[in-house]
């Protein structure tokens, strides 16, 4: 009796087929997901009098030796990828995971094991073991994010008052402080992790105890898997339970959305490492160089990111196209929604592995950046709103203002290289005290609101960053 479902079949199934709808070769890592899973079930069977307690005990140790690193308790496991290959090669019959701790489990502690398919079917045991899985994957990526944002806080605090240009349609807008512009990218961070949050909290539910689509044939107390494996409370429905992939969904949206925000981060670093911007010295430690040009620093740790993010949003595309149109309940369609979901998990996890360092050892060159804010009329809004201050209108003050840049630009000169006479021939408002409202620092401390790049603003703003930050 090889296959779980073999009984009304007369004919063996076709080899190929037969290989070609294995899932083991993939979803052996939820290896830790599906045991933690079955012990829970067996718990809930023993209470509905289907197991002794010795009988419990023994399942319970079985399931347990199946590989030693499981434990009886469920706690965070991503099983290590290299185990993977001497798993799957050590049981060919195997058809998925669930059918491959079955096996290992009769072979543990004998007939014993065939009882713990009592009452449950694998489709509540899948929808189960992917939950647990993309839970500790939301862990784990929330650890990371953690660790990146201390990294761009860290850079943000060394940064202190040094100014860069900041830019829209990638032209020079103002001069922002470089800590503000690393606080944007904490700001994403923060609004991926709380999605990521708001996601683990609506998936936390147990599906155990849903059977095959209509719910268990035995009078299960459904609480008792659901507080084992760490859930809030069992799933609502039964029908939705196994076929229901929001979980997998959101997860790799979400992900998707994480790695959009890591790939505006990467292209900006790859692009202010080149010589035309020359804002930073990209770390040798995360470069390459060229087989061919021997004098190239490549920025393939940048690169290879924007690459992934592709990557990711890939996952999630995969995960809607899959779901769409999928009619209740459960689908075989439903175990091609897995390996994407892996995959996600596995990219992040690289990216995050590598982000935080690279972003700490990031040396910019300040000089640069500084005098590429003061050059291209970055003060052009503050000499604006120095007019306004004297009673002109904002759009008569921009217009002037234009006309001094007019001639800035004529004669190839700043509005601060202006004399005052020249700037009295476009309006009578102007007086010596203009010169002190568009030096950098007040172009800077002229955006003294909430979320404005005003040192005192920044400073304010890295405070609470750290905060937050040491409040995890
Ligand atoms: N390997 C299957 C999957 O990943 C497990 C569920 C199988 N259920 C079924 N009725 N064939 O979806």
């Amino acid at each position: 009796m090889s296959k779980m479902w073999s009984g009304r079949f007369r004919e063996p199934l076709d080899h190929t087929f037969e290989q070609w709808q294995r899932s083991f070769p993939f979803d052996w890592r939820l290896l830790p997901q599906e045991i933690a899973a079955s012990s829970a079930h067996a718990r809930m069977i023993a209470a509905a009098g289907i197991l002794t307690d010795a009988e419990l005990a023994k399942m319970l140790d079985g399931l347990a030796s199946i590989i030693p690193q499981v434990t009886k308790d469920y706690s965070s496991k991503i099983l290590d990828k290299s185990v993977g290959p001497a798993i799957v090669a050590s049981s060919p019959d195997a058809e998925d995971i669930h059918h491959f701790v079955e096996l290992e489990l009769t072979k543990a502690i004998g007939d014993l094991a065939l009882k713990l398919h009592t009452g449950r079917s694998r489709n509540e045991q899948i929808a189960t073991d992917m939950r647990l899985f993309v839970r500790d994957a939301i862990d784990a990526t929330l650890v990371g994010l953690h660790n990146w944002r201390i990294a761009l806080a860290g850079l943000a605090k060394s940064a202190g008052d040094a100014v860069m240009p900041s830019y829209t349609h990638l032209q020079r807008a103002e001069p922002v402080l470089v800590a503000h512009w690393l606080l944007a990218y904490v700001s994403m961070v923060e609004r991926d992790s709380s999605r990521l949050i708001d996601a683990r909290q609506r998936m936390n539910l147990c599906p155990l105890g849903s059977g095959a689509v209509a719910g268990a044939t035995l009078p299960l107390n459904r609480t008792i898997a659901a507080t084992a494996l760490g859930f809030d409370a069992p799933t609502p429905n039964s029908m939705d339970a196994t076929s229901d992939r929001d979980f997998a969904l959101e997860f790799t949206q979400a992900i998707a959305t994480l790695g959009i925000h890591i790939s505006r981060f990467a292209e900006e670093l790859t692009l202010y490492s080149t010589a035309e911007f020359g804002f930073l010295d990209l770390p040798e430690r995360f470069s390459t160089g060229s087989s061919a040009m021997p004098q190239k620093k490549n920025p393939d740790l940048t690169e290879l990111i924007r690459g992934k993010s592709g990557r990711l949003l890939g996952a999630a595309t995969t995960l809607a196209t899959l779901i769409k149109g999928l009619p209740l309940a459960y689908n075989k369609d439903l175990q091609e929604g897995q390996e994407p979901v892996f995959d996600a998990a596995d990219t992040i996890a690289g990216i995050l592995s590598v982000l935080p360092k690279f972003t700490a050892s990031l040396q910019f060159r300040f000089d640069r950046m500084k005098t590429a804010s003061e050059s291209g009329y970055l003060n052009a809004m503050a000499a604006a709103t120095y007019l306004t201050h004297k009673g002109v209108p904002f759009r008569k003050a921009h217009e002037k203002i234009g006309n001094a840049v007019r001639l800035g630009l004529e004669t190839g000169r700043e509005l601060g290289e202006l004399t005052i006479e020249e700037l009295r021939g476009f309006g009578e408002e102007f007086s010596e005290d203009f010169f002190d409202s568009i030096t950098l620092e007040a172009t800077l401390d002229c955006h003294d609101v909430i979320g404005g790049t005003a040192r005192g603003r920044v400073r304010a703003a890295l405070e609470d960053t750290e905060r937050r930050i040491a409040l995890e």
